[in-house]
């Protein structure tokens, strides 16, 4: 009796795994779908991110809505691939995206300087970046809110320079 009982435990722990396993999956998926239904001509951006980040999706809509399509890689070792992605501490934020030519932007750049940078493609950079999280910026809106900030170039060498400053919500938008 004793016996069955342990087996039982056991299966049902297996199984609680499985029916986990089986719901992050899911949720991959949905993810996936929703993005195909964007223009297949648009530049395709990975967003590496953590699964719990609201900001994260909040900013992957603001390219969507501006002439990108975004593919949500949930990972847990966020910093591990910033750092293989030479992206140094000082000029990191929440998450990575990976163009499919291999350039990096970190944090919440507005879409239409990722599309500048790409037509530019800067001799010796590596992507851009928004260090931290500034308030007003594409998906850190809160009502009127702004701190103004700069959008850094980031160069193959680790060192990183003034790219674009921007001074008004508005000039982050077309
Ligand atoms: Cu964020
Ligand atoms: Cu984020």
């Amino acid at each position: 009796m004793f016996f069955t009982l342990t087996i039982g435990k056991r299966l049902l722990v297996v199984f609680i795994a499985l029916f986990l396993t089986a719901c992050s999956e899911e949720s991959t998926e949905i993810e996936l779908a929703k993005n195909t239904i964007q223009d297949p001509s648009n530049p395709v951006l990975e967003v590496y991110k953590s699964p719990t980040c609201h900001c994260c999706g909040k900013w992957m809509e603001h390219l969507e809505k501006h002439g990108f399509q975004t593919i949500g890689q949930n990972i847990n070792h966020l910093s591990a691939l910033k750092s293989e992605k030479n992206i140094q501490p000082q000029y990191q934020s929440c998450h990575t995206a990976v163009s499919k030519e291999g350039y990096v932007f970190e944090g919440h750049i507005p879409a239409k300087y990722i599309q500048q940078f790409l037509q530019e493609k800067p001799d010796g950079a590596i992507g851009l970046a928004v260090p931290a999280m500034p308030l007003g910026s594409p998906g850190m809106e809160m009502g009127d809110d702004f701190d103004p900030y700069d959008i850094l170039l980031l160069k193959a060498d680790g060192s990183a320079e003034i790219y674009v400053r921007i001074n008004a919500r508005e000039e982050q938008y077309k």
